[in-house]
């Protein structure tokens, strides 16, 4: 006899457990929201708000109308030549052959996790960090494990002591993101020489990821392509769209000295065949001159950091430091669940018809129950409405400690 019944195959549990961005469900309350007209002032995510310079389309238009073929999987040549161009300008050195091309930074550190760890090895990163790391050691089947580190001294490392505790048999490598999202931390040389020690003694990787690389705003920055001793070591992960304003030319780069890294990330890219060919070459200009255009993009935002840690003093009761790059900071509000307060701030508070999109910092956790007083703030308003943003948060606690507290 027939039945109607329809047996649906189940999905993977990796694809169970890949997490969905905690960031979705505000953002479309977000949207109702306008709809009912409120203006909403967007800090929640890491989009840069300024214009792509022209040089990029200038660019675009050049290209040759021909077929858009294939780019080689390691990527374009020239755009290879213009990556160790730019590199060499930061003060780093690298081979055309120690470069890999990638779809974005995101790929670059998937690559980089695949090229590492076999099944379940894993990964030390620090948290509060770089929520995506999740999804990319979902994808890799890598294990990420968290050492949490501490807003009351703006989120700096661990001791070389306490790094070591988190060390096994399965640790592959050490992941950090400096200049850091979400905490806008930049490690001092210091700071890296504990990890270079590590590396060294335990005889791991040292994957770094420097997309915020230029937005440094307390002097030197320090990568950890500065530490010779630990080349065969070492993946720098980076990508053009954050310095460029380029999010959605998804152009990154993975470098290194270790040729057996190189070849691995490559065989990964001939999987993918190729990395957007009009984008890799419409950017080889920005990445030849680069500080032409990251210069006036650093310098804004360095005036919006500025502006938001003089404002957070007028705030009563929350606590911050002074984020030394990128263009986040981590705060602690005087609430108990911040996650509660960033849904109430965008789904009922206004203050003259506007209202805030924050990011709670429950999702840049991996430890259950840790940053749940705290938000991440990106800088992405002008100086003016990042003040005007402040406000709102200020008074939006007040009225919300009435209510809730
Ligand atoms: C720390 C960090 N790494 C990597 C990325 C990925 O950037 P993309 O893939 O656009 O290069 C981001 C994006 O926000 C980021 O904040």
């Amino acid at each position: 006899m027939e039945t109607n019944t329809k047996v649906i195959p189940s999905i993977s549990n990796r694809a169970k457990s890949m997490q969905a961005s905690p960031l979705r469900k505000l953002a479309s309350i977000a949207e109702e929201r306008k709809k009912n007209g409120i203006k909403v002032y967007h800090l929640n995510i890491g989009q840069p708000d300024l214009p792509t310079d022209p040089i990029f389309y200038e660019q675009l238009l050049k290209i040759p109308r021909t077929t858009v073929a294939y780019a080689p999987s390691n990527g374009i040549p020239q755009t290879i030549k213009a990556w160790k161009k730019y590199f060499e300008q930061v003060g780093i050195q690298f081979d055309e052959s120690e470069i890999i091309v990638t779809q974005g930074g995101s790929e670059a550190i998937i690559f980089a996790m695949s090229t590492i760890c076999d099944t379940d090895e894993e990964i030390i990163v620090f948290e509060p960090f770089y929520t995506n790391y999740n999804g990319f050691a979902t994808l890799a089947n890598v294990k990420l494990v968290p050492i949490p580190l501490s807003i009351n001294n703006g989120f700096h490392l661990p001791s070389e002591e306490e790094i070591e505790k988190y060390i096994t048999s399965k640790t592959k490598g050490i992941l950090i993101t400096n200049p850091s999202n979400p905490t806008g931390t930049v490690y001092s040389r210091e700071e890296l020489q504990r990890l270079v020690n590590l590396v060294q003694k335990y005889n791991l990787f040292l994957l770094s990821d420097e997309v915020y690389r230029e937005f440094a705003y307390e002097g030197e920055f320090v990568s950890v392509m500065d530490f010779p001793e630990i080349s065969q070591q070492t993946i720098l992960l980076d990508s053009a769209s954050k310095r460029f304003n380029l999010c959605g030319a998804r152009i990154g780069v993975l470098a290194s000295h270790n040729p057996d890294v190189v070849q691995s990330a490559f065989k990964f890219g001939m999987a993918r065949l190729s990395v957007a060919t009009i984008e890799q070459l419409a950017i080889i200009p920005m990445l030849e001159e680069p500080f032409k255009y990251t210069s006036p993009i650093v310098e804004e935002f360095r005036k919006r950091r500025d502006v938001v840690y003089e404002t957070l003093s007028e705030i009563k009761g929350v606590t911050y430091y002074k984020p030394e790059g990128a263009f986040y900071i981590v705060i602690g509000l005087p609430v108990k669940d911040s996650e509660h307060f960033t849904q109430w701030l965008i789904e009922e508070f206004e203050y003259n018809r506007e209202t805030v999109l924050l990011a709670p910092a429950q999702g840049f956790y991996a430890t259950p129950g840790k940053g749940l007083n705290e938000v991440r703030l990106a800088f992405m308003l002008n100086v003016d409405d990042m003040k005007k943003s402040l406000k709102i948060i200020s008074i939006a606690l007040e009225e919300y400690s009435k209510k809730f507290n």
